[in-house]
């Protein structure tokens, strides 16, 4: 795994947003991966940025998102769907027909994770996937536990991550209790990740997943197992390292 230690949120942002301008143009039909949060906004208004200055063209750009709230409503404006073209599609000119993020009203929401599965398998996998890390470690929806699911999944969300994200709904009682999100193996189709934390509240996270230890109470130690991962982090998210 590959560290870079950056001052700030902003510098962490430009130095991703420029790994993915590389991809970009290198292949103008690559395969992004996406994650919502707090933590990638930054790298989306730099991706923005590049294209407004016609630096980046992203008309031929395919894009899948790592997780979605189940059920809820693309219209929700807490889905990520809505968050992914607010922040991100709307101000750039990829075809909406071209962003895949998983479907939060499938009726059937196991034979839809094995088809989003399927779906990420014929684009040809994923050129390079941005990842946030949960302050317990969680990656995508994929948290602490004895055992992990590789693949696309439904998944219960734990009680650490509804009262985290609570603060974006109207009470804690809104937040759904269910995810879908792609599995570890998913993840890892991958050829490329870029992994970014920024702020104190990452600490632990990014010392136990930089700790020389593997295991599923941490998601994001698997990520040691991948062969070309650069975590990009700040001072206060290093700090304890
Ligand atoms: C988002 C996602 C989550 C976040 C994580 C960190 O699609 O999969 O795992 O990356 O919860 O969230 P922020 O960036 O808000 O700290």
């Amino acid at each position: 795994m590959k560290i870079l230690v950056v001052d700030n949120y902003a510098e962490m942002s430009r130095a991703a947003a420029d790994i993915f301008g590389e991809v970009i143009k290198e292949n103008p039909t690559c395969v992004l991966g996406l994650a919502t949060g707090d933590t990638p906004i930054g790298l989306y208004d730099c991706l923005i940025d590049d294209y407004k200055t016609g630096k980046l063209d992203f008309a031929g750009v395919r894009t899948v998102n790592l997780d979605e709230y189940y059920p809820i409503s693309p219209d929700n404006d807490q889905s990520y769907r809505y968050f992914m073209n607010e922040k991100l599609f709307d101000s750039i000119n990829i075809d909406k027909k071209n962003t895949m993020v998983p479907d939060g009203l499938a009726k059937d929401a196991n034979k839809f994770c094995r088809e989003y599965e399927e779906m990420i398998d014929s684009l040809g996998g994923i050129d390079v996937q941005v990842l946030g890390v949960g302050r317990n470690g969680h990656v995508g929806f994929n948290e602490p536990e004895d055992g992990l699911y590789p693949y696309t999944h439904l998944t219960d969300l734990t009680a650490n991550t509804i009262e985290a994200n609570s603060r974006f709904f109207a009470s804690e009682a809104d937040v759904p209790k269910q995810a879908l999100t792609m599995g570890m193996s998913s993840i890892f189709k991958a050829r490329k990740i870029v992994v970014m934390a920024s702020g104190k509240g990452k600490a632990e996270a990014v010392k136990t997943m930089l700790g020389g230890r593997i295991t599923t109470s941490c998601p994001a130690t698997l990520l040691a197992l991948h062969n070309d991962v650069v975590l990009i982090c700040d001072k206060d998210a290093y700090s304890l390292v």
